[in-house]
């Protein structure tokens, strides 16, 4: 049983699965069109909407300011991404087929390993999807209404937490209270502005059994447009990703360029400049901005799930991963050092769209405007990345007999996995419609941290076991860097919430019942073994 657990797949066997006919994908993309890809997963709502959380702090959840230091986070951050990426680049040139970090773990920790990855991966690309469409939902909205002047009823914008939640110095109360005292405030007998943060769209939310019916209606309405784009084919996809990208890249270009003229120095080092004026709470400080935006960065592992579309994957993923972490650290290092040069951070507490907020605050209102049509642009690019790349794992995971067939099917016509398109649809569109940001937002960053760690792992476990595979790249100093990668992924998952810590628990409960009852069972390497 144990042996079974923990048995792999060759490189082999990998690669010849990628090739059945059946399962092949269109090869259309080459390393512009990957790197456009990473970008365009990688900036997205991290960079537009966090900036400010994790730089002011938040009371509420006991979370530390970064204060300017964030401008460390970020570089640390970066760093331990891009040692990370060095591993993916590594055995994507060495595996290059769709599945990413899954299909590593199979390759080196066995089928237990790789369903567990797999079933991480939910959180890295479906759940970290569902932040990216409220925030866009979010960014469209206060689109339509200040520009195009038009109105979105409050209740179809909030989901029915943030709707409930309760005005800073109200004493906390269970959820049952929360109701009775919403039905007096919709009775007009209570004051809800006073108890209710979100009152203004709260009151307009019809009451189903005493509970308010409230959605994100625009999170689901630009999912399910995603879903069509990445139903379509990759190709089309690709092309409608490279002019997004280009778009939000000019448009952070422009805050740099633009706001750098307002960087007033004390606002970086206090006055007079000292330690303690740039990071407020010195390392823990800065830790805990790393946790919120390490958000920021994922994505340029999406990368190496494109690999069966490529002309030569062996070449061209490891350059699309790295250049489009590169190209986009340089972009957040100075976004970050401009915006909190701009205003001091505690300006920023509550603010979910710093970087328009701090042109506002300077009186430049038109380019506070385009700001947030920007963030539209990148979060709608970062939305596709995702929503092409989570059918491609389910499908990796249904040639291994993980998932039952119906997940590998590919359409005859476009050349994409659609039943897997269509179901990552409905994942997306449905907790987007009814969750809060924050509780999405650090259950994609745990789901996404462990990935890393065994894809860390797993290409030490390749040096050793196979040190003369064929590696078209190969990651520098990986006895040094790897091991280093996983203490920083390990650095950061500590500054999550112990609450994100117990559902990631839960999480991986639920994931190993499915492999228990299905995919056990059904393993195509068990069944390969018992016909041999
Ligand atoms: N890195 C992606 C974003 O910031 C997830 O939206």
């Amino acid at each position: 049983m144990l042996k079974r657990l923990f048995r792999t797949k060759s490189m082999e066997q990998l690669r010849a699965s990628a090739e059945e006919p059946e399962h092949q994908l269109k090869k259309n993309l080459g390393s512009f069109d990957l790197t456009m890809f990473g970008i365009g997963a990688i900036i997205g709502a991290g960079i537009f909407s966090t900036i400010g959380t994790a730089a002011a702090g938040n009371l509420a959840d006991g979370r530390l300011a970064a204060g300017p230091a964030l401008i460390l986070s970020f570089l640390f951050t970066a760093i331990i991404c891009g040692f990370t990426a060095l591993a993916y680049a590594e055995l994507a040139s060495m595996i290059p087929v769709s599945g990413s970090a899954y299909t590593y773990a199979y390759a080196t920790l066995g089928e237990l390993m790789a369903w567990i990855l797999g079933w991480n991966l939910l959180l890295e690309y479906a759940i970290s999807n569902v932040a990216v469409a409220i925030s866009w939902g979010d960014y469209a909205r206060s689109f339509l209404e200040n520009i195009c002047h038009i109105r979105i009823p409050g209740w179809l914008a909030i989901d029915p937490k943030s709707a409930l939640m309760l005005n800073d110095g109200v004493a906390p109360m269970a959820l049952h209270d929360k109701l009775s005292l919403l039905a007096q405030a919709k009775a007009g007998t209570v004051d809800g502005g006073h108890f209710f943060m979100n009152w203004e769209k709260l009151q307009s939310a019809p009451l189903l059994h005493g509970f308010p019916v409230c959605i994100n209606l625009l999170a689901v309405v630009i999912t399910v447009f995603i879903t069509w784009l990445a139903y379509r084919g990759i190709k089309e996809s690709a092309k409608a990703n490279n002019w997004m990208v280009l778009i939000k890249v000019a448009i952070l270009l422009a805050v740099i360029a633009l706001g750098a003229r307002f960087i007033h120095p004390d606002n970086l080092v206090g006055h007079p400049a000292s330690w303690s004026g740039f990071a407020p709470n010195g390392f823990k400080g800065i830790q805990a901005g790393a946790g919120i935006i390490f958000f920021a960065f994922i994505g340029f592992d999406a990368v190496s799930t494109t690999a069966e579309e490529c002309k030569d994957p062996g070449r061209d993923v490891p350059k699309g991963i790295l250049w489009s972490l590169v190209i986009c650290t340089v972009i957040y290092v100075l976004v970050a050092a401009v915006v909190l040069g701009m205003l001091h951070y505690t300006e920023l507490v509550g603010k979910a769209d710093p970087l328009s907020y701090v042109f506002e605050q300077h009186h430049l209102t038109w380019l506070a405007g385009i700001i947030s049509i920007g963030a539209v642009i990148a979060t709608t690019a970062a939305l596709l990345v995702y929503q092409v790349g989570q059918p491609r794992i389910f499908m990796s995971m249904s040639r291994d007999g993980l998932l039952g067939p119906w997940f590998g099917k590919v359409h005859k016509r476009f050349g994409t996995p659609s039943n897997a398109t269509i179901f990552t649809g409905f994942l997306v569109a449905i907790p987007a419609a009814l969750l809060d940001i924050g509780f999405v937002v650090e259950l994609a960053n745990i789901g996404t941290i462990s990935a890393f760690i065994v894809v860390c792992i797993a290409v030490l476990l390749m040096r050793k076991r196979r040190p003369d595979a064929p590696r078209k790249f190969r990651m520098p100093f990986a006895w040094v860097l790897a091991p280093l990668a996983i203490l920083g992924c390990l650095w950061m998952a500590r500054g999550l919430t112990m609450v994100t810590w117990k559902n990631f628990g839960l999480w991986l409960v639920v994931g190993l019942l499915i492999y228990a009852f299905y995919g056990s069972r059904n393993s195509r390497l068990q069944r390969d073994s018992q016909e041999a």
